[in-house]
Protein backbone atom coordinates (compact mmCIF):
# COMPACT_ATOMS: atom_id res chain seq x y z
CA UNK A 1 0.00 0.00 0.00
CA UNK A 2 1.10 2.85 -1.08
CA UNK A 3 1.84 6.00 1.84
CA UNK A 4 0.31 9.58 2.00
CA UNK A 5 4.22 10.84 0.58
CA UNK A 6 4.08 8.39 -2.24
CA UNK A 7 0.29 8.90 -3.15
CA UNK A 8 1.76 12.55 -3.89
CA UNK A 9 4.51 11.84 -5.98
CA UNK A 10 2.46 9.66 -8.21
CA UNK A 11 0.27 12.84 -8.85
CA UNK A 12 3.43 14.73 -9.92
CA UNK A 13 6.83 13.92 -11.02
CA UNK A 14 6.86 10.21 -11.30
CA UNK A 15 3.30 9.96 -13.02
CA UNK A 16 4.11 12.30 -15.77
CA UNK A 17 7.16 10.36 -16.70
CA UNK A 18 4.99 7.50 -16.68
CA UNK A 19 2.26 9.30 -19.08
CA UNK A 20 5.09 10.77 -21.14
CA UNK A 21 6.27 7.09 -21.82
CA UNK A 22 2.78 6.07 -22.39
CA UNK A 23 2.33 8.45 -24.79
CA UNK A 24 5.64 7.95 -26.95
CA UNK A 25 4.69 4.20 -27.28
CA UNK A 26 1.48 4.53 -27.93
CA UNK A 27 1.26 7.70 -30.32
CA UNK A 28 2.93 9.06 -32.99
CA UNK A 29 5.01 11.55 -31.09
CA UNK A 30 7.87 12.21 -33.79
CA UNK A 31 8.17 15.72 -35.78
CA UNK A 32 6.46 16.10 -39.64
CA UNK A 33 10.19 17.35 -39.84
CA UNK A 34 13.59 15.40 -40.60
CA UNK A 35 16.92 15.91 -39.25
CA UNK A 36 18.22 16.67 -42.60
CA UNK A 37 20.72 14.16 -42.95
CA UNK A 38 19.67 13.09 -45.99
CA UNK A 39 21.02 16.47 -47.42
CA UNK A 40 24.58 15.42 -46.53
CA UNK A 41 26.21 12.43 -49.34
CA UNK A 42 28.53 9.98 -48.55
CA UNK A 43 30.95 9.23 -51.74
CA UNK A 44 31.40 6.04 -52.25
CA UNK A 45 34.74 3.94 -52.86
CA UNK A 46 35.11 0.75 -55.64
CA UNK A 47 38.83 0.22 -54.66
CA UNK A 48 37.89 -0.51 -50.65
CA UNK A 49 41.17 -2.03 -49.16
CA UNK A 50 39.84 -3.50 -45.96
CA UNK A 51 39.00 -6.41 -44.45
CA UNK A 52 35.11 -5.70 -43.09
CA UNK A 53 35.88 -7.75 -39.95
CA UNK A 54 38.68 -5.44 -38.79
CA UNK A 55 36.52 -2.28 -39.32
CA UNK A 56 36.77 -1.04 -35.77
CA UNK A 57 33.83 0.93 -34.57
CA UNK A 58 35.33 1.69 -30.60
CA UNK A 59 35.48 5.22 -29.22
CA UNK A 60 37.04 6.67 -25.89
CA UNK A 61 34.52 9.31 -24.06
CA UNK A 62 35.53 10.20 -20.88
CA UNK A 63 37.91 7.19 -19.30
CA UNK A 64 36.09 5.19 -21.05
CA UNK A 65 35.99 2.79 -24.08
CA UNK A 66 33.07 2.45 -26.03
CA UNK A 67 32.37 -0.62 -28.74
CA UNK A 68 30.43 1.54 -31.34
CA UNK A 69 29.81 5.45 -30.86
CA UNK A 70 26.22 5.14 -29.56
CA UNK A 71 24.25 6.41 -26.54
CA UNK A 72 20.89 4.98 -25.36
CA UNK A 73 19.82 8.51 -24.77
CA UNK A 74 18.52 9.92 -21.19
CA UNK A 75 14.67 8.54 -20.30
CA UNK A 76 13.57 7.38 -17.45
CA UNK A 77 13.28 6.36 -14.46
CA UNK A 78 11.61 7.19 -10.94
CA UNK A 79 8.93 4.67 -11.10
CA UNK A 80 8.52 1.13 -10.64
CA UNK A 81 6.93 0.41 -13.69
CA UNK A 82 9.50 2.42 -15.57
CA UNK A 83 12.49 0.30 -13.79
CA UNK A 84 12.28 -3.09 -16.10
CA UNK A 85 13.11 -0.10 -18.76
CA UNK A 86 16.13 1.04 -17.78
CA UNK A 87 17.33 -2.47 -16.55
CA UNK A 88 17.00 -3.81 -19.71
CA UNK A 89 18.74 -0.44 -21.34
CA UNK A 90 21.58 -1.41 -18.68
CA UNK A 91 21.90 -4.80 -19.32
CA UNK A 92 22.55 -4.50 -23.10
CA UNK A 93 24.67 -1.27 -22.28
CA UNK A 94 26.98 -3.58 -20.28
CA UNK A 95 27.23 -6.43 -22.59
CA UNK A 96 27.65 -4.93 -26.04
CA UNK A 97 29.62 -1.51 -24.79
CA UNK A 98 27.43 1.28 -25.49
CA UNK A 99 26.70 4.38 -23.16
CA UNK A 100 23.45 5.42 -21.39
CA UNK A 101 21.89 8.39 -20.02
CA UNK A 102 19.58 8.08 -17.23
CA UNK A 103 16.20 10.36 -17.22
CA UNK A 104 15.51 13.33 -15.22
CA UNK A 105 16.82 12.20 -11.91
CA UNK A 106 14.40 15.14 -10.53
CA UNK A 107 12.13 13.24 -8.53
CA UNK A 108 15.00 11.15 -7.18
CA UNK A 109 16.65 14.62 -5.45
CA UNK A 110 13.20 15.86 -3.97
CA UNK A 111 11.78 13.16 -2.02
CA UNK A 112 14.04 10.33 -0.61
CA UNK A 113 11.50 7.23 -2.19
CA UNK A 114 13.71 3.75 -2.02
CA UNK A 115 11.97 2.47 -5.23
CA UNK A 116 12.61 6.03 -6.76
CA UNK A 117 16.31 6.04 -6.06
CA UNK A 118 16.31 2.49 -6.53
CA UNK A 119 14.66 2.54 -10.37
CA UNK A 120 18.06 4.92 -11.19
CA UNK A 121 20.91 2.75 -9.11
CA UNK A 122 19.95 -0.35 -10.66
CA UNK A 123 21.30 0.97 -14.15
CA UNK A 124 24.67 1.01 -12.24
CA UNK A 125 24.00 -2.45 -10.50
CA UNK A 126 23.73 -4.04 -13.88
CA UNK A 127 26.12 -2.11 -16.10
CA UNK A 128 29.18 -1.35 -13.38
CA UNK A 129 31.53 -1.14 -16.29
CA UNK A 130 29.44 1.34 -18.51
CA UNK A 131 29.94 5.06 -19.70
CA UNK A 132 26.92 6.45 -17.75
CA UNK A 133 25.53 10.26 -17.78
CA UNK A 134 23.11 11.54 -15.42
CA UNK A 135 20.34 14.17 -15.80
CA UNK A 136 19.06 17.31 -14.30
CA UNK A 137 16.92 19.85 -15.59
CA UNK A 138 17.77 23.56 -16.53
CA UNK A 139 14.87 24.84 -14.56
CA UNK A 140 15.72 23.31 -11.44
CA UNK A 141 19.09 25.58 -11.18
CA UNK A 142 17.10 28.55 -11.89
CA UNK A 143 16.35 31.31 -8.42
CA UNK A 144 13.09 29.30 -7.83
CA UNK A 145 14.73 25.86 -7.36
CA UNK A 146 17.75 26.48 -6.96
CA UNK A 147 19.52 23.26 -6.47
CA UNK A 148 22.63 22.98 -4.25
CA UNK A 149 26.15 21.35 -4.98
CA UNK A 150 25.45 18.78 -2.36
CA UNK A 151 22.28 17.41 -4.15
CA UNK A 152 24.06 17.81 -8.00
CA UNK A 153 26.97 15.31 -5.72
CA UNK A 154 23.75 13.31 -5.11
CA UNK A 155 22.59 12.51 -8.75
CA UNK A 156 26.12 11.77 -9.87
CA UNK A 157 27.09 9.48 -6.90
CA UNK A 158 23.27 7.33 -7.33
CA UNK A 159 24.61 6.00 -10.79
CA UNK A 160 28.44 6.88 -9.99
CA UNK A 161 27.82 8.68 -13.61
CA UNK A 162 31.27 9.90 -15.87
CA UNK A 163 29.07 12.64 -16.89
CA UNK A 164 26.47 14.76 -16.29
CA UNK A 165 23.73 16.37 -18.68
CA UNK A 166 21.48 19.30 -17.85
CA UNK A 167 18.32 19.50 -19.87
CA UNK A 168 17.67 22.55 -21.56
CA UNK A 169 13.58 22.16 -22.74
CA UNK A 170 12.10 25.61 -22.89
CA UNK A 171 9.66 24.64 -25.85
CA UNK A 172 8.53 21.96 -23.95
CA UNK A 173 7.95 23.08 -20.59
CA UNK A 174 6.28 26.63 -22.00
CA UNK A 175 3.92 23.38 -23.70
CA UNK A 176 3.67 21.71 -20.50
CA UNK A 177 0.32 22.26 -18.05
CA UNK A 178 2.89 21.92 -14.93
CA UNK A 179 5.96 23.06 -16.77
CA UNK A 180 8.54 25.10 -15.14
CA UNK A 181 9.12 28.33 -17.35
CA UNK A 182 11.53 30.42 -14.90
CA UNK A 183 14.46 29.83 -15.85
CA UNK A 184 15.83 32.90 -15.76
CA UNK A 185 19.64 32.95 -13.84
CA UNK A 186 19.98 29.10 -14.73
CA UNK A 187 22.66 30.24 -17.27
CA UNK A 188 24.68 32.16 -14.55
CA UNK A 189 24.44 29.49 -11.89
CA UNK A 190 25.79 26.50 -13.75
CA UNK A 191 28.83 28.05 -15.12
CA UNK A 192 29.42 28.85 -11.77
CA UNK A 193 29.20 25.92 -10.50
CA UNK A 194 30.25 23.57 -13.18
CA UNK A 195 33.75 23.93 -12.03
CA UNK A 196 33.18 22.21 -8.67
CA UNK A 197 31.19 19.67 -10.11
CA UNK A 198 33.43 15.97 -10.15
CA UNK A 199 32.75 14.84 -13.85
CA UNK A 200 31.98 17.05 -16.70
CA UNK A 201 28.95 18.66 -17.41
CA UNK A 202 27.29 19.29 -20.62
CA UNK A 203 23.95 20.98 -22.23
CA UNK A 204 21.22 18.98 -23.63
CA UNK A 205 18.62 19.52 -25.55
CA UNK A 206 15.48 17.37 -26.26
CA UNK A 207 14.18 17.71 -29.98
CA UNK A 208 14.16 21.59 -30.77
CA UNK A 209 18.68 21.62 -31.03
CA UNK A 210 21.26 24.15 -30.45
CA UNK A 211 22.30 27.08 -32.35
CA UNK A 212 26.04 28.68 -32.97
CA UNK A 213 25.26 31.61 -30.49
CA UNK A 214 24.58 28.41 -27.88
CA UNK A 215 27.08 26.82 -29.11
CA UNK A 216 29.44 29.35 -28.58
CA UNK A 217 28.41 30.00 -25.25
CA UNK A 218 29.24 26.65 -24.64
CA UNK A 219 32.67 26.63 -25.92
CA UNK A 220 33.03 30.09 -23.86
CA UNK A 221 32.15 28.25 -20.44
CA UNK A 222 33.63 25.67 -18.13
CA UNK A 223 31.02 23.07 -19.76
CA UNK A 224 32.50 19.79 -21.23
CA UNK A 225 30.20 20.12 -24.61
CA UNK A 226 26.61 19.65 -25.66
CA UNK A 227 23.70 16.78 -26.53
CA UNK A 228 22.31 18.28 -29.63
CA UNK A 229 18.91 17.16 -29.44
CA UNK A 230 17.50 18.50 -32.45
CA UNK A 231 14.59 18.67 -34.75
CA UNK A 232 13.82 15.72 -36.50
CA UNK A 233 12.71 12.97 -33.97
CA UNK A 234 10.51 12.64 -31.30
CA UNK A 235 8.67 16.18 -30.71
CA UNK A 236 8.43 17.18 -27.15
CA UNK A 237 6.54 19.82 -27.61
CA UNK A 238 3.82 17.57 -29.48
CA UNK A 239 4.19 15.05 -26.32
CA UNK A 240 2.85 17.94 -24.01
CA UNK A 241 0.45 18.55 -26.55
CA UNK A 242 -0.86 15.01 -26.99
CA UNK A 243 -1.38 14.88 -23.07
CA UNK A 244 -4.15 17.45 -23.72
CA UNK A 245 -5.50 15.68 -26.87
CA UNK A 246 -8.89 14.90 -24.68
CA UNK A 247 -9.64 18.61 -23.62
CA UNK A 248 -9.38 20.21 -27.10
CA UNK A 249 -10.29 23.51 -25.97
CA UNK A 250 -6.86 23.53 -24.09
CA UNK A 251 -5.10 27.03 -25.12
CA UNK A 252 -1.75 24.38 -24.85
CA UNK A 253 -2.67 21.71 -27.48
CA UNK A 254 -3.92 24.23 -30.01
CA UNK A 255 -0.48 26.30 -29.03
CA UNK A 256 1.18 23.13 -28.81
CA UNK A 257 0.25 21.89 -32.39
CA UNK A 258 1.58 25.42 -33.66
CA UNK A 259 5.21 24.83 -32.41
CA UNK A 260 5.08 20.74 -33.31
CA UNK A 261 8.21 21.50 -35.92
CA UNK A 262 10.14 23.91 -33.86
CA UNK A 263 13.61 23.99 -33.60
CA UNK A 264 17.05 23.51 -35.53
CA UNK A 265 16.97 20.29 -37.61
CA UNK A 266 19.91 17.66 -35.94
CA UNK A 267 22.44 17.61 -38.94
CA UNK A 268 22.31 21.55 -39.10
CA UNK A 269 22.26 21.62 -35.29
CA UNK A 270 25.85 19.80 -35.67
CA UNK A 271 27.27 21.91 -37.94
CA UNK A 272 25.94 25.23 -36.46
CA UNK A 273 27.56 23.74 -33.51
CA UNK A 274 30.67 22.29 -34.59
CA UNK A 275 31.46 25.40 -36.48
CA UNK A 276 32.18 27.33 -33.21
CA UNK A 277 33.00 24.44 -30.75
CA UNK A 278 35.45 22.07 -30.13
CA UNK A 279 34.03 20.61 -26.94
CA UNK A 280 32.55 17.14 -26.86
CA UNK A 281 29.35 16.90 -29.46
CA UNK A 282 26.56 13.68 -28.60
CA UNK A 283 23.95 13.62 -31.81
CA UNK A 284 20.01 13.24 -30.99
CA UNK A 285 16.84 13.74 -32.37
CA UNK A 286 16.03 11.57 -35.18
CA UNK A 287 18.46 9.19 -35.48
CA UNK A 288 17.05 5.71 -36.82
CA UNK A 289 20.07 3.83 -37.87
CA UNK A 290 23.98 3.02 -38.19
CA UNK A 291 24.40 4.97 -41.41
CA UNK A 292 22.61 8.34 -40.01
CA UNK A 293 24.87 7.98 -36.90
CA UNK A 294 28.19 7.31 -39.31
CA UNK A 295 27.27 10.96 -41.03
CA UNK A 296 26.40 12.30 -37.56
CA UNK A 297 29.88 11.43 -37.27
CA UNK A 298 31.59 12.59 -40.16
CA UNK A 299 30.00 16.25 -39.71
CA UNK A 300 31.52 16.35 -36.24
CA UNK A 301 29.98 14.69 -33.76
CA UNK A 302 31.77 12.18 -31.31
CA UNK A 303 29.05 10.04 -30.60
CA UNK A 304 25.38 9.45 -31.75
CA UNK A 305 22.41 8.81 -29.33
CA UNK A 306 18.81 7.53 -30.27
CA UNK A 307 15.59 7.83 -27.81
CA UNK A 308 12.44 6.27 -28.66
CA UNK A 309 13.95 3.49 -30.73
CA UNK A 310 15.70 2.03 -27.31
CA UNK A 311 12.28 2.89 -25.49
CA UNK A 312 10.45 1.10 -28.03
CA UNK A 313 12.99 -2.06 -27.99
CA UNK A 314 13.33 -2.21 -24.21
CA UNK A 315 9.26 -2.50 -23.98
CA UNK A 316 9.77 -5.50 -25.59
CA UNK A 317 12.63 -7.28 -24.11
CA UNK A 318 16.34 -7.39 -23.59
CA UNK A 319 16.51 -9.61 -27.13
CA UNK A 320 14.82 -6.40 -28.75
CA UNK A 321 17.68 -4.18 -27.52
CA UNK A 322 19.98 -6.21 -28.72
CA UNK A 323 19.18 -6.34 -32.33
CA UNK A 324 18.33 -2.73 -32.48
CA UNK A 325 22.22 -2.35 -31.31
CA UNK A 326 23.43 -5.19 -33.28
CA UNK A 327 21.72 -4.20 -36.13
CA UNK A 328 23.07 -0.27 -36.00
CA UNK A 329 26.82 -1.30 -35.51
CA UNK A 330 26.59 -3.05 -38.62
CA UNK A 331 24.99 -0.24 -40.34
CA UNK A 332 27.76 1.96 -38.88
CA UNK A 333 30.59 -0.58 -39.96
CA UNK A 334 29.10 -1.17 -43.55
CA UNK A 335 29.29 2.95 -44.22
CA UNK A 336 32.44 3.50 -43.26
CA UNK A 337 33.31 -0.08 -44.82
CA UNK A 338 32.41 1.58 -48.30
CA UNK A 339 33.64 4.94 -47.64
CA UNK A 340 37.02 3.16 -47.14
CA UNK A 341 37.37 3.90 -43.40
CA UNK A 342 38.78 1.79 -40.94
CA UNK A 343 38.26 3.24 -37.81
CA UNK A 344 36.14 6.28 -36.38
CA UNK A 345 39.02 8.66 -37.06
CA UNK A 346 39.10 7.95 -40.76
CA UNK A 347 35.33 8.52 -40.52
CA UNK A 348 35.54 11.79 -39.34
CA UNK A 349 37.77 12.94 -42.24
CA UNK A 350 35.63 10.92 -45.13
CA UNK A 351 34.45 13.04 -48.05
CA UNK A 352 30.62 14.24 -47.72
CA UNK A 353 28.58 16.17 -50.16
CA UNK A 354 25.88 18.76 -48.91
CA UNK A 355 22.89 19.84 -51.23
CA UNK A 356 19.20 21.40 -51.14
CA UNK A 357 18.00 23.09 -47.81
CA UNK A 358 21.01 22.25 -45.50
CA UNK A 359 23.25 24.21 -48.38
CA UNK A 360 21.35 26.80 -48.42
CA UNK A 361 21.15 26.99 -44.45
CA UNK A 362 24.46 27.11 -44.81
CA UNK A 363 25.00 29.55 -46.74
CA UNK A 364 22.77 31.94 -45.01
CA UNK A 365 24.36 31.16 -41.84
CA UNK A 366 27.68 31.97 -43.35
CA UNK A 367 28.94 28.16 -41.98
CA UNK A 368 32.04 27.18 -45.24
CA UNK A 369 30.21 24.76 -47.38
CA UNK A 370 33.96 22.87 -46.75
CA UNK A 371 33.27 22.49 -43.00
CA UNK A 372 36.77 23.44 -42.08
CA UNK A 373 36.63 21.69 -38.92
CA UNK A 374 36.96 18.63 -40.60
CA UNK A 375 40.26 17.81 -41.25
CA UNK A 376 39.93 16.07 -44.93
CA UNK A 377 42.32 13.91 -46.15
C1 LIG B 1 13.18 11.53 -23.27
N1 LIG B 1 14.14 12.54 -23.30
C2 LIG B 1 14.66 13.03 -22.12
N2 LIG B 1 15.73 13.85 -22.12
C3 LIG B 1 16.27 14.31 -20.97
O1 LIG B 1 17.27 15.03 -21.01
N3 LIG B 1 15.72 13.96 -19.76
C4 LIG B 1 14.63 13.14 -19.68
O2 LIG B 1 14.17 12.84 -18.58
C5 LIG B 1 14.07 12.65 -20.89
N4 LIG B 1 12.96 11.83 -20.87
C6 LIG B 1 12.57 11.20 -22.04
C7 LIG B 1 11.58 10.21 -22.00
C8 LIG B 1 11.25 9.49 -23.15
C9 LIG B 1 10.18 8.45 -23.09
C10 LIG B 1 11.88 9.80 -24.39
C11 LIG B 1 11.51 9.06 -25.67
C12 LIG B 1 12.82 10.80 -24.44
C13 LIG B 1 14.63 13.08 -24.58
C14 LIG B 1 15.62 12.18 -25.28
O3 LIG B 1 16.78 11.98 -24.48
C15 LIG B 1 16.04 12.71 -26.67
O4 LIG B 1 16.79 13.91 -26.54
C16 LIG B 1 14.86 13.00 -27.57
O5 LIG B 1 13.80 12.09 -27.37
C17 LIG B 1 15.23 12.96 -29.05
O6 LIG B 1 15.75 11.71 -29.43
P1 LIG B 1 14.89 10.62 -30.28
O7 LIG B 1 13.76 10.15 -29.39
O8 LIG B 1 14.35 11.34 -31.50
O9 LIG B 1 15.87 9.54 -30.60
Amino acid sequence: MLSQQEKEINQETSFRKLHHLEICLKKKVQSHETTRIEDFSFVHRAICDLDFDSIDTSVVLWGKKLQLPLIAAAMTGGHPEVRKINENIAIAAQKLGFAMGVGSQRAALEKNISYITESFRVVRDLAPDALLIGNLGAAQFGKKWNYSEEQIARAIDLIQAQALAIHVNPGQEVIQIEGDTYFQGFWEKIKNIAPSIKVPVILKEVGSGFSREDALAVQNSPLAGIDIGGLGGTSWIGVEALRLENEKASLNYEIGNLFWDWGIPTALSLVESRSVMNKVLIATGGIRNGLEAAKMIALGADIAGMALPFLEAASCGLEQIEFLVKKFQKELKIAMFLTGCKDIEDLKKTPIVVSGYSKEWMDQRNIAISMPWRQQS
